[in-house]
């Protein structure tokens, strides 16, 4: 161990988990010293990290290394890069897994959602739509962990990962889709649905009163607009596409781009419009509070010709005990935080 007294600021835990053996992270990475509660460097960058490495650390009965916050950048980097690999190895436990699938995912989003051009973000959001699959076929309380992170406040880009994580969870359970191709098709087109917003400008979009006519024709454009940019750079299979495309068309056929109704559309897409309107309704936007759970499918019930009824009903089933168990853990964490202030 090479001896150092150890910075003074606060340190970012890493669980063990997140270290892939045979790869190099690129940070210092610090082991907490029990007897004085200090940190003491254990290996600098450029080290490799090894099996035995792991192993021995875990002998000591050491789960986490520790980094300094101004090397976060670089970690963030290193995470994502091996995301695919920490979600399969399932060295990690479920709920750190989903946490560092959620966050690396909101990253990557973000950064697509400034740059939706780049043909390099958006190889990015399909590698992290591939770990929400994988997260989610690995772990069945990925849903549950993260509704437990999601952000209560609307970006497009949480959003985004919302939908995705949703529309994988509810495509495998409540449609039976199994194949890992498939679900990645679906994640894929899930988390690229609104890229197309980034066409529309940001004093609409985030316009805190009713839209005027002319607005909702320029914010209607956001579905075609987004499948042309993700069509530009990458080869995009029809499901993927179709959830791009039509996930604002109505039942009735009153929705939008082409006004298909029901009938001819996947169910993967009928559902893509229950997951997409569900989470924005559960999160705070500049014209309208955040609903609960309940308040929010309550409502969509009551909504005459959006939905396919049926398949709406079983997602309000498929919610259910995951919905529940969220929200206990949020008040269990409201409570836990009232208690340390
Ligand atoms: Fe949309
Ligand atoms: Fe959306």
């Amino acid at each position: 161990m090479v001896s150092d007294r150890g910075p003074n600021e606060e340190l970012f835990p890493v669980h063990l988990g997140i270290l892939q053996p045979g790869t190099i992270a690129p940070v210092n990475l610090y082991i907490r010293d029990e007897s004085s509660s200090r940190y003491v460097l254990y290996r600098t960058a450029q080290t490799p990290f090894t099996e035995s490495v792991r192993q021995r650390l875990l002998e000591r009965g050491v789960a986490r290394l520790y980094l300094r916050s101004t090397d976060k950048d670089a970690y963030d980097q290193y995470v994502e890069e091996n995301l695919i690999t920490i979600v399969r190895d399932g060295l990690l436990p479920g709920e750190q897994a989903s946490k560092a699938v959620y966050e690396t995912s909101s990253r990557v989003m973000e950064d697509l959602f400034d740059s939706p051009e780049s043909g390099r973000n958006l190889q990015r959001a399909r590698q992290v739509a591939k770990a929400v699959v994988l997260s989610v076929l690995k772990n069945p309380d990925t849903l549950w962990n993260m509704t437990s992170l999601a952000s209560h406040t609307y970006y497009t880009y949480t959003h985004s990962v919302h939908v995705a994580v949703l529309l994988v969870a509810a495509g495998k359970d409540m449609l039976g889709i199994g194949t890992e191709t498939m679900l990645e098709r679906i994640g894929h087109g899930a988390i690229l649905h609104d890229v197309g917003k980034t066409r529309v400008p940001g004093d609409i979009l985030y316009k805190p009163g009713s839209l005027t006519a002319d607005e909702f024709e320029l914010v209607k454009k956001h579905t075609l607009a987004g499948l042309s940019i993700v069509e530009r750079r990458q080869k995009v299979p029809a499901t993927t596409a179709s959830i791009i495309r039509s996930h604002h068309e109505r039942w009735d056929g009153r929705g939008y781009p082409d006004g298909l109704t029901g009938d001819r559309m996947r169910p993967i897409v009928r559902l893509s419009k229950i997951v997409d309107v569900y989470d924005a309704l559960t999160t705070a936007r500049p014209y309208a509070d955040a609903r609960t759970p309940f308040d929010a499918l309550q409502l969509m019930l009551q909504m005459e010709g959006h939905f396919d009824k049926a398949m709406l009903r079983s997602f309000v089933k498929f919610l259910g005990p995951s919905e529940v168990r969220a929200q206990l853990l949020a008040e269990a964490r409201r409570r836990l935080a009232g208690g340390r202030a």
